[in-house]
């Protein structure tokens, strides 16, 4: 069923902000043809607030967004901008929102650019919806976010190639993967490669059961082992895990692999580019229907909004099962 325009919403204006992630591109995509659709126009903002500051922008149409729903990154480029953080920063955004005739927002990034959104509807009264887009996952009022899909995928294929590695030269690898503060990549990769071991922020870990684990894999019979963590374990880094297990075990060989960015370029999954397709739409049209200051996010697989103050404030929690599950089948 097609919407009404209640608004009369003339014209969107659609950034990434933050880190970038696979499905960003075809969100843009999404923004750009539905509101064409709807005969409404569109603008791509450069360089995330930035852009709006400096009026960096430029005029969209369906056929601006040829051959993006397979790309990874963003066209659309993005950053962090120090400046949006300002009031003079905001106020010159604000400038040239009127100059190119802008009535909403769609914005595709995490936390930090919904807060600046905020910000900037409570202090210039523009209009907008967020779109979830990080690969950590870590954004309350969704199920997923853009990105995360592909990542979970990058990971499992390079903690698989390690597996072989591991597995020819008898040894221990600590794989660290994304996730300043959430472990969704870590247990789910880890999860997927069988991993002996997952360490994760949101579980206090000691280092004394990660030796405990490994005497029991010895008892078991393993010979190598693969211990995923997450970038923001408070255990301590990659490096330093590394080095008290060669400390207490010196007869093991013990490596280190961070996967690094590696995680967040790549074609996106199908997962991710259908997600970002149906959020895009969801975006334009829920700024159609006058809503504003809230997030498009997937739950059990239908589009809901979510107040954007929600979305900051509250935390997506791990499910305490998989760690379950992980756990029984390490054994
Ligand atoms: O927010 C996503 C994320 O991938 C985190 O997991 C990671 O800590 C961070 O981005 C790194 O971002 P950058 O290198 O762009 O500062």
């Amino acid at each position: 069923m097609t919407k009404k325009n209640t608004l009369k919403i003339k014209k969107i204006g659609v950034l990434t902000s933050g880190g970038d992630s696979p499905g960003m591109n075809a969100a843009i995509r999404s923004v750009v043809r539905s509101a064409s659709y709807y005969g409404i126009e569109c603008c791509g903002i450069r360089l995330g607030y930035e852009g709006l500051i400096n009026g960096n922008v430029v005029e969209m149409g369906p056929r601006s967004v040829k051959n993006l729903i397979n790309r990874g990154g963003t066209e659309l480029k993005s950053a962090r901008s120090a400046e949006f953080r300002t009031v003079e920063g905001r106020q010159k955004a604000a400038e040239t929102v009127k100059k190119y005739g802008i009535d909403a927002l769609v914005v595709i990034g995490g936390d930090g650019s919904f807060t600046g959104g905020m910000i900037f509807q409570q202090e210039q009264g523009v209009p907008f919806i967020g779109i979830p887009g990080t690969i950590d996952n870590d954004i309350f009022g969704t199920d997923y976010t853009l990105g995360y899909d592909t990542a979970l995928n990058t990971a499992v294929e390079a903690i698989d190639k390690i597996r072989d590695t591991a597995t020819s030269h008898n040894r221990v690898f600590f794989v660290e993967v994304m996730g300043r503060d959430a472990g969704f990549i870590a247990l789910n990769s880890g999860i997927a490669t069988g991993a002996l071991d997952i360490l994760i922020p949101e579980v206090r870990d000691n280092i004394e059961d990660l030796f405990a684990t490994f005497e029991n894999a010895q008892k078991n019979g393993k010979s190598s082992s693969i211990v995923v963590v997450a970038e923001g374990e408070k255990l301590g880094g990659v490096y330093d895990l590394a080095k008290f297990t060669k400390m207490k075990y010196p007869e093991f060989d013990v490596r280190v692999t961070v996967l690094g960015h590696i995680q967040r370029g790549g074609t996106p999954t199908v997962a991710d580019r259908v997600l970002a397709s149906r959020l895009g739409l969801a975006a334009v049209e829920g700024l159609m229907e006058g809503k504003s200051n809230v997030m498009a996010g997937i739950q059990s697989n239908k589009v809901v909004f979510t107040p954007i103050e929600e979305a900051i404030k509250k935390q997506n929690e791990i499910d305490k099962d998989l760690i379950k599950l992980a756990d029984i089948l390490a054994i």
